[in-house]
């Protein structure tokens, strides 16, 4: 929003994160973001604040960014932190003000917060503006978006967003106007057909590794036909990350909830077909180290959930790391971002910086997040003498020929063994 040129102030809860940003650095990995912040700060447009009053009082749109994660125990989503802010930020709202929800929330919270803000805070007003960003792509998926997409009740709604996003939309960014239980339905349902494609291809991996087909070849053949399009049919270790794990499983709720549970049965297979994925990989990894880990020496490639990204949540990688473990493993771990993220989940395992020291001693190498450094990688060079020695490409990037030439197993997903 500052780099459109307006004046915005970032307000969070925890005092840390708004020291951080306001010196100018991200308390993550988001490529482009650093260069962002630093120039919008400078340039007198944005700032970082803990105290809601300051910051409320002097806006006249309040975007909610806040995390809506899984329950613990259940499918459905969290909603504490939306409607906390909400409710903390109803005092302090102007007369004209509007409340935009960027979280991705169970079809009917709009209508549920508009009743509530009704109440509280009755010259102000609820619109919903999905966030369609993806982690590694932020700030050109926020500048150069696909669509906007805002759930609004009034003209009045409607217009401060189309000025909020003129820029955009004079670029020619689709700009959608929907009520409320469209736009919030918008994101998941953009979110389950995104998984839908990543489970689907897998399953076409698991039904290839057992006729000897190759995933990889079958899938660029399908992708050709523009109605299926080549993007998202990279098969493999599956989905993870803070967004389509739970969002499948939150809409699954809330489904229920409505009465259409059956619509959304087809999501838990999707969601099976995905946690599979790792389940397999385990099983792949075991039989190359012929039905026992324990006391042996493997290495994996990967702890984020994807590359670009320092995000651990949910991440596949850390999940066959940790099961490896758990059965006595002796697991390394390297990852360029994510090394301190992942030892707050998993502070047992190892974690190496150094790729070659992390790929010293293997018997079992395990390629589970396809940084581009792997890539790169030259088998020749790794210093392990384990004899046999194996790979096992769970993200089907490396190349099996090299691999193979330098005396290493080559194992992938949904490709033939040799
Ligand atoms: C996703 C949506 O893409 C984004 O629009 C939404 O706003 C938030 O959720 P993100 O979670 O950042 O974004 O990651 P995404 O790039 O969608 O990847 C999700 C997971 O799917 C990753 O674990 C990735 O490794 C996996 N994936 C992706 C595959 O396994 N195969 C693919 O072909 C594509």
């Amino acid at each position: 929003m500052a780099e459109l040129g307006f004046e915005v102030i970032g307000v969070d809860i925890d005092p840390a994160k708004v020291e951080i940003l306001q010196s100018g650095r991200v308390p993550f990995y988001e490529p482009g973001l650093p260069e962002v912040l630093h120039r919008n700060i400078a340039a007198g447009r944005l700032r970082f604040t803990t105290s809601l009053a300051e910051a409320a009082t002097a806006a006249d749109i309040h975007f909610i960014c806040v995390g809506t994660p899984q329950q613990s125990g259940a499918n459905a989503a969290d909603l504490s932190q939306v409607f906390g802010s909400i409710q903390a930020l109803a005092p302090h709202l102007r007369t004209g003000a509007l409340v935009v929800g960027k979280s991705t929330v169970p079809v009917g919270t709009a209508a549920l917060l508009a009743e509530q803000l009704a109440l509280t805070a009755p010259a102000a007003e609820v619109a919903w503006n999905p966030e369609f960003l993806r982690e590694g792509f932020a700030v050109t998926d926020t500048l150069h978006p696909d669509r906007l997409v805002v759930g609004v009740r009034s003209q009045h709604a409607e217009e401060l967003l189309r000025q909020v996003y003129a820029p955009l939309i004079d670029q020619g960014v689709p700009f959608l106007v929907t009520d409320f239980p469209t736009a919030e339905l918008v994101k998941v349902a953009a979110n389950s057909f995104l998984a839908t494609k990543i489970s689907f291809i897998n399953a076409m991996a698991e039904v290839c590794e057992a006729a000897g087909a190759d995933i990889t070849q079958l899938a660029e053949a399908i992708g050709y036909d523009p109605r299926i399009g080549n993007q998202f049919l990279a098969a493999g270790l599956g989905f993870g990350g803070g967004c389509l794990p739970k969002d499948i499983r939150a809409f699954m709720a809330r489904a229920g909830e409505l009465g259409a549970e059956e619509a959304l049965a087809f999501l838990r297979e999707v969601d099976q077909i995905n946690l599979r994925q790792r389940a397999h990989t385990v099983s792949l990894a075991l039989a190359a180290l012929d039905g026992s880990f324990a006391g042996r020496n493997v290495t994996v490639l990967g702890a984020a959930f994807k590359p670009d990204s320092d995000d651990v949540r949910d991440s596949p990688a850390l999940a066959v790391a940790a099961a490896i473990h758990n059965a006595g493993g002796n697991v390394v771990v390297h990852d360029p971002k994510a090394l301190a993220n992942a030892a707050r989940v998993y502070p047992t395992l190892t974690y190496l910086e150094d790729v070659t020291e992390a790929l010293a001693g293997a018997e079992l190498v395990l390629h589970l997040t396809e940084w581009p450094e792997y890539r790169e990688l030259d088998p020749a060079k790794i210093t392990s003498t384990a004899k046999p020695r194996h790979l096992i490409d769970a993200r089907n990037r490396l190349d099996p020929q090299l691999w193979r030439a330098a005396g290493w197993t080559y194992r992938a997903l949904g490709r033939p063994t040799a």
